[in-house]
C-alpha cells in the first residue's frame, strides 16, 4: 500500500476523495492536512475532523493548514458550489476530535522524514502548505514518493476564469513552488477531470446504499449538483478530486503526457499552468521552462471505468 497525505478544502468533491481514498486497498491515509479554499481554513479542519469520524476512521490525525495564500489575502469562500458549510448546508454537529497540535506544514514534513521515499502527498485544494512544507524543510523533494495533485488547466480554459482552475488560482506562489520543486509530480487537473461526469443514476446509487460515508454524500451532493449543472447545462456531477484518487489508484484508466510546466503568477493568466507541447522557434528555457523536468499531466481517462471504480 502507498502511504498517502490528502492536503484538503472539504468541499465536497474533496468529501467524494477522502472517502475514496479510505476505502481502498493501495493506499494508507496517514494524515489529512487542512487548507483555504472551498471554505476557510478552520472549517476546512472541521470539516475534515467531521469526515473522519463519519468513516469510523478518527485514529487518523488531522493537521491544520495556513489560514492564507503565501503572499496574497484569500479570495474567501465559495457557498454557491459548496454551501455555507462546505457540506452542502446539512450543517453537522461540531467534530468530538480536535487537530494535532502541529502545523500542517509541520506534520508533512515530520512524516515524510520519518519515512523517506514512502509518502506520497495528494494536494486536493490550494499548495499553500506543500510550498510551506518545502520551506521548512527543501529536502522532502528528494523524500517524498510522489506528488499526484488535483489542479490545473493546461491545454483546456479554467474554471475561475478562461485561463486558471481555482486550486492554483487560489494561490499561484505556492504552485509555482511546488510545480518547481524537481519531484515526481502529476497533474490531475481539468484537462481530465472536466470529461469525468458522473450521471443522476450513478448519483443516485449513493442513496441505496446503507453505508454511512454513502448517506453522507447523498445528504451533501444536492447544491454541488445543482451548480454543476448549471454550469454544464446539462445533468451531471463533476469529480475533480476523486479523480486524483483514482489515478493513484488506476493509473492504466488514464492516459498521460509529459511537459514542462509552469505557473503564471501575475496579470491576467495568473494561475495558469502553461505546458511547452511542441517545437517552437526558441527554446523553452528562455521562458522560464525546466525541460529537465517535465511533469505528468494526465489529459485523458476511461471515464465509465474511473466512475466504475469511484462507485464501487
Ligand atoms: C477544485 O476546486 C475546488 O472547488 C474543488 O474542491 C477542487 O479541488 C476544482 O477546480
Ligand atoms: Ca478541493
Amino acid at each position: 500500500t502507498e502511504k498517502i497525505i490528502i492536503d484538503t478544502d472539504p468541499g465536497v468533491d474533496d468529501t467524494l476523495a477522502i472517502f475514496y481514498a479510505l476505502e481502498s486497498e493501495a493506499l494508507e491515509v496517514v494524515g489529512l492536512t487542512s487548507v483555504f479554499g472551498n471554505v476557510d481554513t478552520k472549517l476546512a479542519t472541521q470539516n475534515a475532523l467531521r469526515l473522519l469520524e463519519i468513516a469510523g476512521r478518527s485514529d487518523i490525525p488531522v493537521a491544520q493548514g495556513t489560514k492564507k495564500p503565501l503572499d496574497r489575502p484569500y479570495s474567501g469562500p465559495v457557498p454557491h458550489i459548496h454551501g455555507e458549510d462546505g457540506q452542502g448546508n446539512i450543517h453537522l454537529p461540531p467534530p468530538e476530535k480536535k487537530p494535532i497540535d502541529q502545523s500542517a506544514a509541520e506534520f508533512i514534513v515530520e512524516q515524510v522524514a520519518a519515512h523517506p521515499g514512502e509518502i506520497s502527498l495528494v494536494p486536493i485544494g490550494p499548495l499553500s502548505n506543500i510550498a510551506l512544507a518545502l520551506r521548512l524543510r527543501p529536502q522532502i523533494a528528494n523524500e517524498v514518493k510522489r506528488v499526484v495533485l488535483m489542479g490545473g488547466a493546461a491545454l483546456v480554459q479554467g474554471n475561475i476564469n478562461p485561463a486558471s482552475e481555482a486550486n492554483i488560482y487560489n494561490d499561484p506562489e505556492a504552485a509555482d513552488i511546488v510545480f518547481s520543486a524537481g519531484w515526481d509530480i502529476t497533474m490531475v487537473g481539468l484537462d481530465v477531470t472536466h470529461k469525468i461526469l458522473m450521471s443522476q443514476d450513478q448519483i443516485a446509487r449513493f442513496e441505496q446504499s446503507n453505508k454511512k460515508t454513502s448517506q453522507h454524500i447523498s445528504n451533501v451532493l444536492p447544491l454541488y449538483v445543482e451548480f454543476a449543472h448549471k454550469a454544464l447545462g446539462k445533468p451531471g456531477m463533476y469529480l475533480h478530486d476523486p479523480s486524483a484518487i483514482a489515478y493513484m489508484i488506476n493509473p492504466s484508466l488514464f492516459e498521460t503526457q509529459q511537459y514542462p510546466l509552469k505557473v503564471e503568477t501575475q496579470g491576467i493568466s495568473r494561475g495558469k499552468t502553461w505546458v511547452w507541447t511542441q517545437t517552437m522557434d526558441f527554446p523553452p528555457e528562455n521562458f522560464g521552462f525546466d525541460v529537465d523536468h517535465k511533469v505528468t499531466v494526465v489529459l485523458d481517462a476511461d471515464c465509465d471505468a474511473v466512475i466504475d471504480s469511484m462507485l464501487e
